[in-house]
């Protein structure tokens, strides 16, 4: 058994006893769609093998009693009033208990301890993982009747509501909703989602952890979505089938929006040009000419980076780096930008090679190593132990 699915269980016992269920929740990847979400398009997360792992169990009187394996910290409150605490990681189980006060289920106390290996702050989407697994064990310890699509729904609420992080809907869904060696195409608009074969014989993704985290990371993510709803604002007054970026066009953003702020008609525009390349990047798929998209990896990357300007010195280095490595297909700056790792589609019997050089250049640039995580794309959200 893994051996994190066995801490779980065993800091569980030592603590409260025999636990009702262990949940597994994964961090994700996005293959391409950056910052499309919010603007109604179109993105392809997968769930990965890194995982947040949390055993529950209910109690006789209406506390919460938590425990962090990771942090190795004890937590406790009452259910009646909850508020945001000075406990970081604890906000995130709390931000689904109150979410679900809020839509009307109520239940007793309970008992969690919380053990993940997703590297925290890498842009593996480790709060959105335990957001899940938490929402995900309650449904299942005090029989919610909730489905899997209204879990994501609840789990976005509460990080944009009790945490206060505007994200979208992706994080969620793919830690919820990821297949083994499956990417999941998803329609942010209507929700609907199709699953792509993702299993190139030769190539596997790798991950690049920079090691940085720039604070603008937040205010940047909120002023890109303020700068998306001032283009659809403008357009939707000479268009007005236009409600998000997804219903415009190239042309359109050409037209109207070139002569107001270069920030607007920039951003606007990229967010156009990306969602179209996801939808070109599944056709890559279906016939598994993984060159063409590793060179849609590079594009976006150039959007992200020179038009929408979410990336920083350290990404646009190792994606740089990759770009001229003769193993690396596709390289890009992944999820919200200002650090975090890059997303490199490789040649298997190059992956060594190349993660030695980065590592030696990276370091001698930046003064710091950066990690490197191949990816294995796995099961979603699922329970892995229950008692009954
Ligand atoms: C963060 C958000 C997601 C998404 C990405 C950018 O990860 O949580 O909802 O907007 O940034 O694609």
């Amino acid at each position: 058994m893994n051996l994190l699915i066995q801490d779980a269980g065993r800091y569980y016992r030592e603590q409260f006893g025999e636990p009702d269920l262990i949940i597994r929740s994964p961090g994700r990847i996005n293959l391409l769609g950056e910052h499309t979400d919010y603007n109604a398009g179109y993105v392809l997360p997968a769930a990965i093998d890194n995982a947040v792992y949390v055993s529950i169990g209910k109690r006789k009187d209406a506390k919460i009693a938590l425990y962090s394996v990771d942090y190795q910290e004890h937590f406790e409150i009452e259910q009646s009033n909850l508020q945001k605490t000075q406990v970081h990681w604890a906000n995130y189980v709390l931000s689904i208990v109150v979410t679900l006060q809020k839509a009307g289920y109520f239940f007793d106390g309970f008992n969690a301890v919380v053990r993940g290996d997703i590297p925290i702050g890498a842009g593996l989407s480790s709060s959105a993982a335990v957001e899940c697994a938490v929402i995900f064990a309650l449904n299942e310890l005090f029989a919610l009747g909730l489905d899997k699509m209204q879990m994501v729904q609840l789990a976005q609420q509460a990080e944009n509501e009790f945490i206060g992080v505007k994200c979208g809907i992706m994080d969620q869904f793919a830690s919820m909703f990821g297949k083994q060696d499956q990417v999941i195409q998803l329609d942010c608009r209507s929700l609907k989602h199709t699953y792509f074969k993702f299993q190139p014989e030769d190539h596997q993704l790798l991950l690049l952890n920079t090691q940085v985290k720039h604070s603008l990371a937040d205010s940047e993510y909120n002023l890109r979505r303020l700068d998306c709803e001032a283009g659809v604002a403008h357009l939707s007054r000479i268009f007005p089938e236009i409600d998000h970026l997804r219903d415009a066009t190239e042309e359109m953003i050409e037209s109207e929006l070139k002569g107001l702020s270069n920030d607007v008609y920039n951003h606007c525009l990229y967010a156009v040009q990306e969602i179209k390349r996801v939808k070109e990047a599944c056709t890559d798929l279906m016939s598994e000419n993984y060159i063409a998209f590793g060179k849609k990896m590079f594009e976006t990357h150039k959007g992200l980076s020179e038009m929408y300007q979410v990336s920083c010195p350290e990404l646009d280095f190792l994606v740089a780096f990759a770009a001229k490595h003769k193993d690396v297909l596709g390289a890009r700056m992944m999820g919200g930008g200002f650090g975090g790792c890059t997303i490199n589609l490789i040649r298997k019997d190059g992956i060594s090679d190349f993660i030695d050089r980065a590592s030696e250049a990276y370091l001698e640039t930046f003064g710091i190593l950066p990690g490197a995580y191949p990816v294995t794309i796995s099961e979603g959200t699922s329970l892995v132990q229950a008692q009954f």
